[in-house]
């Protein structure tokens, strides 16, 4: 299994605090945010990790990141040179993934929950995750029945069929980058993960897990105030990077 932490993107809704640097480099109380998706990878026990991301920020990510031999992992960098979509990272990874499963984390979705279990039992197909919240609408949306069957996916639904969101955190098969190679962009003109969930749910092959922790998205004003109060009083004990 490697792993990739998505990071590129315009940051634009915390203008002007991205103006000058990357949205996944701000402080969360006492790191830099994309270290609390790396907790997650390297405490699950991954050895490579790409990090994607935007050009004008690469420098950023190297002068602080550096190789990873300090905490015992590989890092390796691929620019995506403008955001097209989160399935593009499958396509910018390819020559990194060399056929391997993949578990995928945005730089800007912080976890309480500790992942090593859900990564580690993995085994075909894709895994999913669900939280539930009180404005779904605003996400990716999954349904499920009582013995976790997904039953449906939506982006960002007028009418959501559940209270369930899909936090920034999925795990694949090989066949990823395959799929994010036949996806087409959206209206939007991005190439959208659900369409990737959507093949998998096709086969029978999409999974889901429940998240109880908390989750943050980090990428509001308001979110970013929410990150650092969970970092203060619970998060940043049980880091290890
Ligand atoms: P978003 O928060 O949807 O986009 P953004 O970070 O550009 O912010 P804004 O909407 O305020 O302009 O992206 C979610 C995460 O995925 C974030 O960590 C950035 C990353 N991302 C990419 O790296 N490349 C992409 O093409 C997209 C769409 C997102």
């Amino acid at each position: 299994m490697k792993g990739i932490i998505l990071s590129g993107g315009k940051g634009t809704r915390l203008y002007p605090l991205t103006a000058v640097t990357s949205k996944q480099l701000l402080p969360i109380y006492n790191r830099p945010m994309i270290f609390y998706p790396l907790n997650i990878l390297i405490k699950a026990g991954i050895k490579e990790i790409l990090i994607i991301v935007a050009p004008e920020r690469a420098g950023d990510y190297l002068n602080l990141l550096g190789s990873g031999k300090e905490w015992g992992v590989k890092f390796t960098y691929e620019i995506q040179d403008s955001p097209k979509g989160l399935s593009e990272a499958f396509i910018i990874g390819e020559t990194f993934l060399q056929g391997d499963d993949v578990v995928m984390i945005l730089g800007d979705n912080i976890f309480e929950e500790d992942l090593t279990e859900h990564i580690s039992s993995f085994k075909k197909g894709a895994r999913i995750f669900a939280k539930e919240v009180k404005d779904p609408e605003r996400f990716g949306v999954v349904e499920f029945d009582k013995d976790m069957k997904v039953i449906s996916i939506e982006e960002k639904p007028k009418n959501p069929k559940s209270n369930f969101a899909i936090p920034g955190v999925y795990i694949y098969d090989s066949r990823i980058v395959q799929f994010a190679k036949e996806s087409k962009p959206s209206e939007r003109g991005e190439l959208e993960i659900v369409d990737l969930h959507k093949r998998y749910l096709d086969n029978g092959e999409l999974d889901v897990r429940v998240i109880n922790g908390e989750w943050i998205d980090a990428g509001t004003f308001d979110s970013l105030v929410k990150a650092n109060l969970l970092a203060q009083e619970k998060l940043h004990k049980n880091l290890i990077i």
